[in-house]
């Protein structure tokens, strides 16, 4: 029986001892990491991942679409701010690619709702063509 008691008061003063170190430890200050022996970390090279919307991507048109601002607020098959292209694609034909060209650099409203398309003024008619021919090609 007395044994048994010392046994515990022993164990309870090792707790106790364990618990107060793990205290002292909190104000042990954090070692300073040694300067790093100039290794420079071998970066694999980038490997951007296009955005395949769909199998027409390498369509000149869409390759203006892209690298213009459009997507901001267009999607190929859902609308967003403006209309989905393939929206676009149903209501129109190839008779309305000028007029549409000229939307685009003009913007405007009224087609779809009071949400206008901003101006692309710096895009040429050209190119604001080629992006209509890409868009009427999603006719579903
Ligand atoms: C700031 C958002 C925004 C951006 C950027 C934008 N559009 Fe639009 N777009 C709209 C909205 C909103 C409409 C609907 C206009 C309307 O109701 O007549 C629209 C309509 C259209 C239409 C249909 C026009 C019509 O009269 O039915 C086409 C085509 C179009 N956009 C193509 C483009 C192209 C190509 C670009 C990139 C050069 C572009 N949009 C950039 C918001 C945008």
């Amino acid at each position: 029986m007395k044994t048994q008691l010392i046994n515990t008061a022993m164990i309870l003063g090792v707790l106790t001892m364990a618990l107060s170190c793990s205290g002292k430890n909190e104000t042990t200050p954090i070692p300073i990491p040694l300067p790093s022996t100039e290794q420079p970390v071998k970066q694999p090279a980038p490997h951007p991942e296009p955005i395949v919307t769909t199998n027409a991507s390498n369509d000149p048109g869409f390759k203006l679409i892209e690298g213009a601002d459009c997507l901001a607020c267009h999607k190929i098959d859902s609308k967003l701010i403006g209309p989905s292209y393939q929206d676009v694609a149903s209501k129109y034909t190839k008779a309305d690619i000028k007029r549409l060209a000229q939307k685009i650099i003009e913007g405007g409203k009224g087609n779809w709702g009071d949400i206008p398309m901003t101006p692309h003024e710096g895009l040429s008619k050209d190119d604001a063509q080629q992006m209509v021919k890409y868009i009427l090609s999603l006719k579903k």
